[in-house]
């Protein structure tokens, strides 16, 4: 049985669509003093699936009320997939006294749990921070779908040389054009310095892809040099559309053409579903 989080409502039952396997009724309820409780009611089977994208401190609380209640309720074998895994960037401590929290949400998530699956998390390495296995899937191979047919010399660029593979991967199944990258350094969270490469864009439609648009510094950045440099139309595309803030009011902004986005996190720009890919992992 498929048991949703209620961040990931859509994406749990396309998947549940995918596997032939039945969604279970859920409830999500706030207590007076702000506590959460999410529930399965009525779940029966030897197998849950557990989907719940991390995308606040209450999604994370929801995801271990979900674990626990169908551990409760009979499930011997649970998987718990993180479409999107929050707090997945804090990989280390950077500072003295700093939380590697990526490990701390992996410990606390790991003993309801058999499985764990993420899709593109930022570094593969918070997968070996759960104490039961853990992998991550690809969600980067069908961004090329919703984009236009008709793109004029393309090229595919990450906004760093972290995202290169992305690039790579969308610019292989779109089928043409040419990947390359930027050099990025970050100055705070919401300050980045984006230093373009020699690539001649002018007159191209450029596709920036990356992993997460968060603040959307990034990616708005990248436009608007794009811009400055001529390009012809500027997409943007990612696996996890955050969007925080007002993110998408910057790239807008930045004339970007159109955002497009995975379901790991349910925005209106999400066109594309991962639960294909995930269908394939379990
Ligand atoms: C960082 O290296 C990531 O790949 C993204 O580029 C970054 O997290 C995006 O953040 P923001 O949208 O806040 O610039």
């Amino acid at each position: 049985m498929i048991v949703s989080g209620s961040a990931s409502q859509v994406l749990a039952a396309e998947l549940a669509a995918e596997l032939d396997e039945p969604l279970a009724s859920v409830e999500y309820e706030r207590f007076p003093d702000g506590e959460v409780m999410a529930s399965a009611p009525g779940f029966e089977d030897d197998r849950a699936i557990v989907v719940g994208s991390t995308v606040s401190s209450d999604a994370h609380l929801e995801l271990l009320q979900l674990q626990d209640a169908v551990r409760e309720w009979g499930a011997e074998e649970v998987v718990t997939i993180l479409p999107y895994m929050g707090y997945a960037r804090q990989d280390q401590a950077f500072e003295t006294g700093q939380p590697v929290s990526a490990r701390a949400v992996a410990r606390a998530l790991s003993p309801g749990t058999d499985r764990v699956m993420t899709v593109n998390p930022h570094e593969e390495a918070v997968c070996d921070f759960f104490d039961v296995p853990a992998e991550s899937v690809d969600g980067a191979g069908r961004l090329a779908e919703p984009l236009p047919d008709d793109l004029h010399d393309p090229v595919f660029l990450s906004p760093d040389s972290g995202a290169i593979d992305i690039a790579e991967t969308v610019k292989t199944s779109y089928g043409t054009g040419t990947a390359d990258y930027f050099e990025k350094v970050r100055h705070s969270s919401t300050e980045v310095e984006l230093t373009p490469s020699d690539t001649d864009v002018s007159g191209r439609d450029v596709v920036v892809t990356d992993d997460i648009i968060a603040t959307g510094s990034t990616m708005s950045g990248a436009v608007e040099i794009l811009h400055e440099r001529e390009a012809s139309r500027v997409f943007v595309t990612c696996v996890h559309p955050m969007l925080a803030a007002d993110a998408y009011t910057k790239l807008s902004r930045a004339g970007v053409e159109t955002v497009y986005g995975t379901d790991t996190i349910e925005r209106a720009v999400s066109e594309v579903s991962v639960a294909p890919k995930l269908a394939d992992a379990l």
